[in-house]
């Protein structure tokens, strides 16, 4: 799953999608996780949408990424201000590539 230390073990890269890029990245291959106070590891999602279908104030959005080698598209934590911290999505993500920090 997701590295819960990403902000201390990885290196803020710059932005895409209107959230932070934590990397390094060498796309389409490696993309690192994204977001902050809701963060995606876009090399563990494998596109379920569990967590589109269930936040209840729609923080995800889908994004493409063709070539990489687990989902063509990712579930990106646009408008992670939004989050409420219910933590659905880190429950029902079957791969665990989301952390949200409450607080
Ligand atoms: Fe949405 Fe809840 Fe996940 Fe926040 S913790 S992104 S509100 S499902
Ligand atoms: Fe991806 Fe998990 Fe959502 S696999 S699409 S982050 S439920």
């Amino acid at each position: 799953g997701i590295d819960p230390n990403f902000e201390r073990n990885l290196e803020r890269t710059g932005e895409e999608h209107d959230v932070d890029v934590w990397g390094p990245v060498e796309p389409p291959e490696k993309l690192g996780v994204r977001g902050t106070h809701v963060a995606v590891d876009f090399d563990i999602c494998l596109a379920d949408g569990a967590c589109l279908e269930d936040c209840p104030v729609d923080v995800f959005d889908w994004v493409d990424t063709p070539g990489h080698p687990e989902s063509d598209r990712k579930a990106n934590p646009t408008d992670e201000d939004q989050c409420i911290d219910c933590m659905l999505c880190v429950d029902v993500c079957p791969v665990d590539a989301i952390d949200v920090d409450p607080g």
